[in-house]
């Protein structure tokens, strides 16, 4: 049955964890198939055409599994890759970047957006875009805030190097007085504290991983695919393109448990797809 098929996530690597620990949370009945292209990241500073590239043949490896939904949970991939995808697979794929960006919206007062995220995210210009979208009238901050991967892939989530990165990437912000601040990118939801720390408890965070694992319930519903088998799904299972060890070791730090079920992909053996 399709109901009872598992939902696909991908990312460019570990960051994704944070979305699929929010569908994880939120989708209790449901089963999740995670792919974290380790041998390829960074997306974050790469161009349109090869992210593009690289997200369709993840989804090509994932759409294989048998899978009833595609979630991109790297914000660059939804920036650059969300009409291929459309185009190539014939099942719903969504990206994070408009519940992130509805959620923002809803929560502004003064209509004063920052959104922090990859190089790559902030060029494509789709979150700016977006908000703009729904309202003319909001103002949009856009900054790159591209050292606060590797600080979360150290575990320094709460070290006094990555509040003085937060307080000098984050000082333009507060200058501007945004209201509201969307992380857009998988990583910056590790540093939710630190952040809110530096900008003040009167600014709204915008965890984009949360704000599409919320909207996706409402979806699997609208569109009739909520898993209808009552036992417990059977365990998730997680795909690495490059070595399981080092992905084991940092996914501990997004999870604070051990993955099980953690194997390796090779993506350049799957039959090429125009
Ligand atoms: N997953 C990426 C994103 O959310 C961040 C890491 C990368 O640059 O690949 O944009």
């Amino acid at each position: 049955m399709k109901q009872d098929k598992p939902i696909a996530i991908f990312d460019s690597g570990v960051g994704g964890l944070t979305v699929y620990q929010a569908l994880r949370r939120t989708l209790p009945r449901e089963r999740f198939i995670y792919l974290g292209d380790t041998a390829r990241v960074p997306y974050g500073t790469k161009s349109a055409e090869t992210v593009a590239a690289y997200s369709l043949q993840n989804s090509q490896f994932l759409v294989s599994l048998g899978v009833k939904m595609l979630v991109v949970a790297c914000n660059t991939a939804s920036s650059y890759a969300m009409e291929t995808l459309v185009d190539h697979f014939d099942m719903p794929v969504l990206g994070v970047i408009p519940a992130g960006v509805r959620r923002a919206v809803a929560l502004s007062r003064r209509k004063r957006i920052g959104v922090i995220a990859t190089e790559s995210t902030i060029q494509s210009q789709c979150y700016q875009n977006q908000l703009r979208d729904i309202d003319v009238d909001i103002v949009v901050h856009a900054l790159p805030c591209p050292l606060f991967v590797p600080l979360v892939e150290e575990g320094w989530l709460d070290h006094p190097v990555t509040r003085e990165v937060a307080q000098i990437y984050l000082a333009e912000m507060s200058a501007r007085e945004v209201d509201t601040l969307i992380l857009g990118c998988t990583h910056y939801p590790m540093l939710k504290a630190v952040i809110s720390a530096v900008l003040g408890a009167g600014v709204n965070l915008v965890d984009s991983a949360e704000a599409v694992a919320l909207e996706i319930g409402s979806i699997l519903t609208a569109l009739n695919l909520e898993r209808r088998n009552t036992a417990a799904p059977e365990p998730d299972e997680f795909y690495v393109t490059d070595s399981t060890a080092k992905f084991q070791k940092v996914a501990e730090i997004f999870l604070s448990h051990k993955l099980e079920n953690l194997h390796h992909v090779d993506l350049t053996l799957l039959p090429k797809i125009d």
